[in-house]
């Protein structure tokens, strides 16, 4: 993949400028990155505070040729790759289903992936938010919340960390593109998450709560969830939080 990288100081937000490049036809491979972003998106609607430098605000177009079934893998490999990214500056991470990044517990990335129907076809916008100093997390979620500056005690060159970040974004895509990608990337994401198996986990669905502890994904990235009453679930979105007891 050809990386090109257009960079702003403020922005809105680097998804929604990664959406409009890719309306005007930019290829796979465009990145987008900003010192802060003004309307900074996260899950569910939420609101990512993107304070200046204090964060690491960064989008990538895809133009993937993977079946639509497999395109929920796209944020499975992500995930992947900022684990790797992290673990290369000596931290020891996470994944909790499906896409967030902790850190002993605590949330140190999320990622945003968005579809967006284009004139070349489908583009999936992969956004990735990785809190790099104290500063990019609000008081309030200092209890859930940690940076790669705490925790390694470190001034993070943020220029390296994207390096990275890219490096490992195209190896895992690679990885998710060839042949058998949707099984290898399962795989590499089953060993780097302890949520992939025999965790305790109430899931919040829209109309429901679901108490169970997981057993697997399914083959598009789905989590599987155990319950008492109710057999096995299959989670394909949600909010998952780990219990001690179900
Ligand atoms: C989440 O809610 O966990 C996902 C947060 C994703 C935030 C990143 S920051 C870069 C990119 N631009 C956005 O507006 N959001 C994503």
């Amino acid at each position: 993949m050809n990386f090109t990288l257009l960079r702003y100081d403020s922005i809105d937000s680097t998804n929604l400028e990664a959406i409009r490049q890719a309306q005007g036809g930019a290829d796979e491979g465009v990145c987008v990155t900003a010192g802060r972003q003004t309307k900074g998106r996260g899950r569910h609607g939420r609101i990512w505070v993107s304070e200046a430098d204090a964060g690491l605000y960064f989008s990538l177009i895809l133009r993937p040729k993977l079946e639509t079934k497999f395109l929920p893998l796209i944020t499975l490999m992500s995930a992947v790759a900022v684990f790797e990214t992290l673990r290369k500056s000596g931290l020891n991470p996470d994944i909790k289903w499906v896409n967030d990044i902790h850190i002993g517990g605590k949330k140190i990335c999320g990622i945003l992936a968005e579809t967006s129907e284009t004139k070349k076809g489908l583009a999936v916008i992969v956004g990735i938010g990785i809190n790099l100093k104290s500063t990019s997390i609000s008081p309030e979620l200092n209890d859930s919340a940690t940076s790669v500056e705490s925790e390694t005690q470190k001034t993070i060159d943020a220029e390296t960390l994207m390096q990275m970040l890219t490096r490992n974004l195209e190896k895992y895509y690679t990885l998710l593109e060839g042949e058998n990608g949707a099984g290898a990337i399962l795989e590499e994401w089953a060993k780097r998450s302890s949520y992939f198996f025999g965790k305790k986990v109430r899931v919040t669905l829209e109309n429901e709560i679901v108490l169970g502890t997981t057993c697997g994904l399914e083959e598009n990235g789905a989590l599987r969830v155990k319950t008492l009453t109710k057999g096995v679930r299959i989670i394909q979105a949600g909010d998952v939080e780990m219990v001690r007891k179900i």
